[in-house]
């Protein structure tokens, strides 16, 4: 049998990517940067075949992902036609808990899509220079899960078509083609895991409800200045607009869950104390963290790398006794993903 084994991080969206159109085409360009712990190590094993997929995820069969790993690699066929010549073997491991908020299918599918596009590379012999390639492994990896598209880069990631990144597309992700301030190249995610358990409203779901979402045009305005804003505080390095643009992109996800029809919350209780304590906290020490949220409860606590000692003395001080089993990953910005 040949096999083929690709690790791929997780990311952090800045600007969310929440509301879609077509097929996977966002409403709004976002921007993330790269985790670096929080990873998906998927190896995928072929022989000839006629398109049979089976799969392992952390070491079990689990008919939920093998369906969703099935409908995707159909959905794909056309633009990978040996996939239809083929029965494949996916073996995939996440380094943590998945379907909690912390976005475990960008790093499953842009692993999965990254496997892919070298599987094709390895039986048809022709080699893709490396900006196609790892362009070709976002697109694909979009048509699996939107957000998978940035995770195939290192850095600050940017995906959607905006003025502001020549070369952007709402196909496909590039990494962030700006100068980014020094003073943001050390950042730190220390992700606070309130709850473990499976999210009540599926991202997929979610995304739906923007279709009719009365606020769904002002959002995708609102996104477009905050990312525009968002990239003029990474290139001076101003932490104030930062914090104000990351966390209102954050406290603004939610209320898009909260007033879509029909409503949800996602938000527990201790998120909202985690919240009200960093921003004390910031006000208290004048230390630049500040916080962002994913489609899920858990809080990830953003800061820099020179202040980490004080951070992480705050953060058993204060903020593990909300955290589920006093659970939390620390993780940083990362490099991207590893071929191994
Ligand atoms: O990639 P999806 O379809 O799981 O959507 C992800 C949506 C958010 O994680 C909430 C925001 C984002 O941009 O990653």
């Amino acid at each position: 049998m040949n096999k083929i084994f690709w690790q791929s991080p997780s990311n952090i969206a800045l600007v969310k990517y929440w509301g879609k159109h077509g097929i996977q085409l966002p409403g709004n360009p976002s921007l993330s940067f790269t985790l670096s712990e929080c990873h998906s190590s998927t190896e995928i094993s072929w022989k000839e075949g006629n398109g049979k997929v089976d799969l392992l995820f952390d070491g079990e069969r689990k008919e939920q992902f093998t369906a969703r790993a099935r409908d995707y690699i159909r959905s794909i066929e056309s633009q990978l036609p040996i996939l239809k010549e083929l029965d494949l073997h996916i073996d995939s491991v996440n380094s943590f808990p998945h379907s909690a908020g912390i976005a475990s299918s960008a790093s499953a599918m842009s692993s999965l899509a990254l496997c892919l596009c070298s599987l094709e590379e390895e039986i048809t012999g022709k080699k893709l220079a490396e900006e196609e390639f790892f362009q070709k492994a976002s697109f694909l990896g979009r048509l699996g899960s939107g957000s998978a598209a940035r995770s195939v880069y290192g850095g600050f990631v940017s995906w959607g078509k905006s003025d502001q990144i020549p070369g952007s597309s709402d196909e496909y992700a590039t990494p962030l083609a700006v100068e980014i301030h020094e003073s943001f190249s050390d950042m730190r995610d220390t992700i606070l895991i309130v709850d473990q358990g499976i999210k009540a409203v599926s991202s997929r779901a979610g995304h739906k409800l923007m279709d009719r979402h009365t606020y769904a045009k002002e959002r995708f305005k609102l996104a477009n200045k905050n990312f525009s804003d968002l990239i003029k505080a990474l290139k001076k390095g101003d932490h104030v607009n930062f914090i104000r643009i990351v966390e209102a992109e954050a406290l603004g996800l939610h209320a898009l869950m909260m007033s879509s029809n029909p409503s949800y919350i996602l938000l527990k209780a201790e998120t909202l104390h985690i919240i009200h304590r960093i921003r004390a906290f910031r006000e208290l020490s004048c230390v630049p963290i500040c916080y962002t949220l994913d489609a899920g409860p858990n809080v990830h606590l953003l800061y820099h790398g020179k202040d980490s000692a004080e951070v992480e003395e705050f953060i058993t001080q204060e903020l593990l006794l909300y955290c589920n089993d006093k659970y939390r990953i620390n993780d940083h910005i990362g490099t991207g993903p590893r071929k191994l």
